[in-house]
């Protein structure tokens, strides 16, 4: 069995040994296909593999066309609006993530990307503190329950939206659940976004909701550059002057933001929430585990593509 390891944005060195090890181990083969150039060299390299790992690489039909031996694409991280489900499904291909594994390295940005913000870049002029404010979780997952438990530590008031989490488990975590999505961003002087990139929430977040924000509001992104509405993002920062931004991965108006609004934006070049040896670590020995544990046993708790 070939296990393809395809990852333009390279895990850490530790984590592709602990890969490794774990297929190895299970008597299978490991090729590594890392800083590729281009879509062709993906499916290129897929083409005899029996199993890939992904970060977030594109899987397309192309790729899945292409891959005539694949049984399971296991992206190591949490979102996978980067394959193409549907076209796996018809193909017998089964697609999980390693829901959890990198989560707590996307939370930590969160709060150094805030922190940068609220201290003005370290530009040397004064900055505020988190301590006493109001952060609003949109979407009370993985990341945003570690974003909760952090903000405590802050002494922040945490409050969070999400329809499908029941009120109890957010009040479990000392959280205030909050009913309306427009509440959240009305109370909320920091708002941080941890929905998924779906046809319902893409381009969900603007003027609209963004314009609500108390003063000196700081709109958090380390989930996808694509649940934003950028023209609305532009047209809030436009009216309100108060207001930052700070995103993990740049939008697509990044330079024409970063030349209107200066230090009032902050953008990653590259998506790094993720980019830790630990988080790397544990995403990529759990997506590696996931695929000995459905290539020997069939186990498939992880499946998104039912
Ligand atoms: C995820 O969905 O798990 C994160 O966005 C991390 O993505 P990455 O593995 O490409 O860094």
């Amino acid at each position: 069995m070939k296990v393809l390891v395809a990852t333009q944005k390279p895990f850490a060195p530790a984590a592709v040994a602990s890969i490794r090890q774990v297929i190895e181990d299970a008597g299978y083969e490991m090729i590594l296909l890392e800083k590729y150039a281009s879509a062709e060299d993906l499916t290129k390299a897929a083409a005899d593999a029996d199993a890939i790992i992904i970060r977030s690489d594109v899987v397309d039909a192309k790729v899945l066309e292409a891959a005539k031996n694949l049984k399971i694409v296991v992206r190591a991280g949490a979102g996978y609006d980067n394959v193409d489900l549907a076209t796996a499904k018809e193909h017998g291909v089964v697609v999980q993530n390693t829901p959890g594994q990198n989560s707590n390295a996307v939370a930590e940005l969160v709060f150094g990307m805030t922190v940068i913000a609220i201290r003005n870049m370290y530009d040397g002029t004064s900055g505020t503190e988190l301590r006493g404010k109001t952060l609003g979780i949109q979407a009370f997952g993985q990341v945003g329950r570690n974003v909760a438990r952090i903000a405590k530590g802050f002494d922040m008031v945490v409050s969070a939206l999400d329809p499908f989490c029941p009120d109890e488990v957010i009040a479990e975590a000392g959280v205030n659940p909050v009913k309306t999505v427009n509440d959240l961003y009305l109370n909320n002087q920091f708002v941080s976004i941890h929905i998924p990139a779906t046809p319902e929430t893409k381009g969900s977040i603007g003027y609209d909701l963004i314009r609500l924000m108390p003063a000196g509001g700081v709109l958090i992104n380390t989930a996808r550059k694509e649940v934003i509405d950028e023209a609305g993002l532009m047209r809030a920062l436009e009216e309100r002057t108060d207001l930052k931004y700070v995103a993990d991965v740049k939008p697509d108006n990044a330079d024409e933001l970063k030349a209107k609004f200066g230090h009032r934006v902050f953008f990653t070049p590259k998506k790094m929430g993720a980019q830790t040896a630990e988080a790397n670590i544990n995403a990529g020995i759990a997506a590696a585990r996931q695929i000995v544990a459905y290539l020997r046993d069939g186990e498939n708790r992880y499946q998104v593509n039912r």
